[in-house]
């Protein structure tokens, strides 16, 4: 009987013995974290997370904790080991701290061999702690279901916090719609880079995608037309009704969704011009009265908001109003950018205004420039009395803009952007860099159709806010966006392929001091970046790894030599 226990014994010893072998094993993935972080100090070793007690200080809020729960249900999914959240408990697993000292959206992790400790003062910080441990594990940790792998962390201290306060993304959901499901995997992956900004850019000439419940024909009549110019000829149309508009349940819900992974969503109503969907609702809002048609071509249109009559005001408060209680962000959108100033100088409306106002061409600006700053004021005034800032695109400079607006560049950079926007807070967007609606090659008979122009992930990259603007400028810029203009981006697949990997190397530019960015680094990172994008099921361009084009229409890429030839043909 003795000598059975016994061997028992040792049996269960050497068992122990292979386990703890097997643990002293395991290897933590290669250190990819994009965007990386500020401060990064390697020591030997790793911690196994794998059903790691998650201990969670009392002082941390709910909704930190609310996500950190979250986090430990991904991880004993995925590693099919239970990590239980505790509040208030002592001794070893990965803990979550409240670290007043750390400023908003920065964040710690110190990991040794026994333990993990995180710390941030603010939700967005435990947030973007959890989007870097995630990024330290095995890829699966983005598919959601029970996967074989090493789920440790490498012994490392981080201490990390962004460059800019914003960092945002536009998509322009008019030219094309998308669905809230879609939208909601966009946001997946802005969380993944720490974006904290979704620009939804919700009105357009092409397509109202916003509900009003006091204007129900925006919707009715504005977020349908009738074809689609599929090429830069305007009159090649597809001949098919392209719509669809968000519900205010469906605004809400991309809202909280947003929010829960560290991002506001900021709603642009674009005015005065880019209207024509909802001139084709309301035609008394136009100088002309129509018949307007929701658009189906692109490019400027000189059909614009009529602004020599108080009942446009009154259309736009409502609709701020509407916009207001289903966004709670701080700033609101109000556009501004391309307002033709045909028809306002046609319109004896628009003209007894410009008169009344005493406005007149003078300093290098005309009537009609003034009377849109007088639209700029009103609108940012209106919604300065309810709490809101506004922003809008850089024409909005013309003539004399109000204190208190923050400008959004999209035409220069700090080189050749109109100065005086210096003397306002700043979002930089130039488009040579940040429009991403450009072909990634110079292959475009390769890729799907697209606006022209080239923005490959390098020179994205390479982009810095700082060149060329003035001291007092810099301390004014509040950080970056990239804009996914969408007149040819006609499917979700096709959307993707925009995005990524661009949005990588976008978060770089918005978070990394520029001593943290490094492009060789950057690059051998994105090999893992590219399992992410697959385990989420994501389609992403594929440039960086030799292939272009969209899946089922996949080519490698052209020999520096077949490109030159390829290129000299084209000239
Ligand atoms: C813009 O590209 N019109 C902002
Ligand atoms: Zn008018």
């Amino acid at each position: 009987m003795n000598f059975i226990r016994i061997r028992n014994i040792a049996c269960f010893l050497v068992f122990l013995l292979f386990l703890s072998c097997c643990s002293s094993r395991k290897t933590a993935a290669p250190f990819s974290v994009i965007p990386y972080p500020h401060e990064v100090e390697f020591s030997d070793g790793v911690f196994d997370m794998a059903g790691s007690r998650f201990i969670v200080d009392p002082s941390v809020d709910a909704a930190s904790l609310s996500y950190i729960s979250k986090f430990s249900d991904e991880l004993s999914c995925v590693s099919g080991r239970r990590s239980p959240v505790l509040r208030g408990v002592s001794g070893r697993g990965v803990r979550f701290i409240l670290d007043a000292a750390l400023p908003d959206e920065a964040y710690t992790i110190d990991v040794t061999g026994k333990s993990a400790v995180i710390g941030s003062s603010s939700y967005r910080g435990f947030v973007y702690a959890i989007q870097t441990l995630r990024q330290m594990l095995p890829v699966s940790i983005y598919g959601g279901v029970r996967s074989r792998g090493d789920y440790v962390l490498p012994c490392v201290r981080i201490s990390d916090r962004p460059r800019f306060p914003y960092r945002g993304v536009l998509i322009d959901v008019g030219r094309h719609f998308y669905s809230v499901d879609e939208i909601k995997r966009c946001l997946d992956i802005m969380s993944v880079y720490k974006v904290n900004v979704f620009h939804w850019h919700l009105t357009e000439d092409q397509g109202w995608r916003f509900e009003s419940m006091r204007y129900p024909r925006l919707t009715e009549v504005g977020s349908v037309r009738h074809g689609t110019q599929i090429d830069y000829d305007p009159t090649h149309l597809r001949p098919e009704d392209h719509g669809g508009y968000y519900t205010r349940d469906e605004m809400r819900e991309v809202v909280s969704y947003a929010s829960e992974r560290g991002i506001t969503v900021i709603p642009e109503l674009d005015l005065p011009g880019h209207m024509l969907s909802a001139l084709a609702a309301y035609p008394e809002l136009g100088c002309t009265g129509g018949p307007y048609e929701v658009a189906n071509t692109w490019g400027v249109k000189k059909d614009v908001l009529c602004v020599g009559q108080e009942r446009t005001f009154t259309f736009l408060e409502d609709i701020l109003t509407e916009m207001m209680d289903i966004f709670p962000s701080e700033y609101i959108n109000i556009g501004g950018d391309e307002v033709p100033k045909d028809r306002w100088n046609a319109c004896p409306r628009c003209r007894k205004k410009m008169a009344e106002l005493g406005l007149s061409d003078r300093d290098g600006h005309t009537a009609g420039q003034y009377l849109q700053n007088y639209v700029t004021a009103r609108i940012q005034k209106f919604l300065n009395a309810h709490g809101r800032k506004i922003i809008g695109w850089e024409e909005i400079l013309e003539g004399d803009l109000a204190e208190g607006v923050t400008v959004m560049s999209w035409r220069g950079t700090g080189e050749d952007v109109d100065p005086r926007i210096w003397n306002y807070s700043s979002v930089m967007s130039p488009r040579g860099y940040m429009y991403i609606d450009r072909y990634q090659s110079h292959e475009q008979d390769r890729e799907p159709f697209s606006i022209g122009a080239y923005l490959p992930v390098e020179q994205l990259y390479g982009y810095e806010p700082y060149k060329g603007v003035p001291e007092y400028g810099k301390e004014r810029i509040l950080g970056v966006q990239a804009n996914l203009w969408t007149e040819y981006v006609n499917t979700e697949e096709y959307l993707e392929y925009m995005l990524l990997p661009r949005l990588a190397a976008l978060s770089e530019v918005q978070w990394c001091s520029p001593e943290d960015r490094e492009f060789p680094r950057f690059r051998e990172s994105m090999d893992r970046h590219r399992d992410i994008y697959e385990t989420m099921g994501l389609t992403y361009a594929k440039h960086l790894w030799g292939v272009i084009g969209l899946p089922g229409n996949e080519y490698p890429a052209r020999s520096p030599e077949e490109l030159a030839d390829y290129l000299d043909g084209r000239e």
